[in-house]
């Protein structure tokens, strides 16, 4: 009887030892360990046996039982091992590979500029406002001081409609817009970006180009408080280091009148080729609010007082980024774009 365990011992090990795989590994098992298994075939036999060959034989086909049941867990593991080797060195993954580079779009630079600039003036109270490209002669010219036959109008030339209605030239009758919206209110404190078109085509102007305007009316506001504004506008815009200078100019909607420049940012002042030698760069145009600009609009003229600005997005995308060509911007060329 000990002769035959350690016989199906013998066999069982050499048979685990030989299975390639874990499918044979379980055909083994059943062999020796299954129901109609060699050892429990042996185990079955032991009623026959004597009361005190039974525990010796019982103990031993334990044994024999314990060590099957030991080389199976270690062979099986080791098949299962093996297997995960055979199936990773089969697959060719390069782990050096660059990854797959998704083009993400990004925002037009005159987008990018204009939400720069709205954050500015956010950050400093103003809300937004807005009005209609197509507008009326009378808020983009009669009621901001240009009468029919004023002689400014020449400069602002565009697309009429009809004699009353056209493609506004600039932002500023948002101004009286917002005014007459908003009259006797106080205060006025708004931005108005958007497009305006002029009879311009060059590399330096485009028939269709945006703007953004302000407009500050209330009680006791001064020249001080524009320059103050349009200082820190500066400074965020183009950078801590950055002056500006106002030159006396003229807008009929604004007594007095103002040409800003800010300090050319490539020389610092010095003087160079993108400033044309003088060391400034003109951004936007300013006044204080004509008294008969805030009449027209509903606002008491010996009570109130107010600033208004107008400012070029291209103009100040090409100072920002040193643009020699405004017609870049609309060419939607992605070689160019991508830069941004
Ligand atoms: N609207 C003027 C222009 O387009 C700019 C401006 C706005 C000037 C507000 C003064 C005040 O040239």
């Amino acid at each position: 009887m000990e002769q035959k365990l350690q016989y199906i011992q013998a066999r069982a090990m050499e048979e685990m030892s030989g299975a390639g795989s874990l499918e044979d590994l379980n055909e083994v098992r059943i062999r020796y360990l299954g129901k109609k298994g060699e050892l429990t075939g042996v185990l079955r036999g032991m009623a026959a046996l004597s009361s005190e060959e039974r525990p010796r034989i019982g103990q031993a086909a334990n044994r024999v039982r314990a060590e099957i049941e030991a080389r199976l867990e270690e062979r099986m593991s080791q098949l299962k091992d093996s297997l995960r080797e055979k199936k990773l060195s089969a697959e060719t993954i390069d782990i050096t590979l660059p990854g797959t580079v998704f083009s993400t779009g990004k925002l037009h630079p005159l987008t990018a500029v204009t939400r720069q600039i709205e954050d500015i003036f956010l950050g400093l109270g103003f809300s937004i406002a807005e009005g209609p490209e197509v507008e009326m002669d009378y808020y983009n010219f009669e009621a901001l001081n240009l009468p029919k036959e004023h002689p400014a109008r020449d400069m602002q030339d565009t697309f009429f409609i009809t004699p009353e209605i056209l493609l506004r030239t600039h932002t500023s009758p948002v101004q009286v817009r917002t005014m007459e919206r908003t009259a006797p209110a106080l205060p006025v404190k708004i931005i108005a970006p958007g497009k305006v078109y002029r009879r311009d085509d060059d590399a330096t102007h485009s028939p269709m180009f945006h703007q953004i305007e302000g407009l500050v009316v209330d009680k006791r506001i001064t020249f001080a408080d524009l320059r103050g504004v349009l200082q820190v506008f500066a400074e965020k815009m183009f950078g801590s280091e950055t002056r500006t200078r106002f030159r006396p100019s003229y807008f009929p909607f604004t007594e007095p009148s103002a040409e800003v420049d800010i300090s050319c940012g490539m020389c610092g002042g010095e003087g160079c080729r993108v400033c044309s030698r003088t060391g400034w760069l003109e951004i936007l145009g300013c006044g204080m609010v004509h008294p008969r600009v805030l009449e027209m609009s509903g606002y008491n003229s010996s009570e109130v007082t107010g600033f208004a600005f107008g400012m070029g997005v291209e103009r100040i995308t090409m100072l920002k980024y040193n643009l020699d060509d405004m017609r870049l911007l609309f060419d939607n060329d992605v070689r160019f774009l991508a830069q941004f």
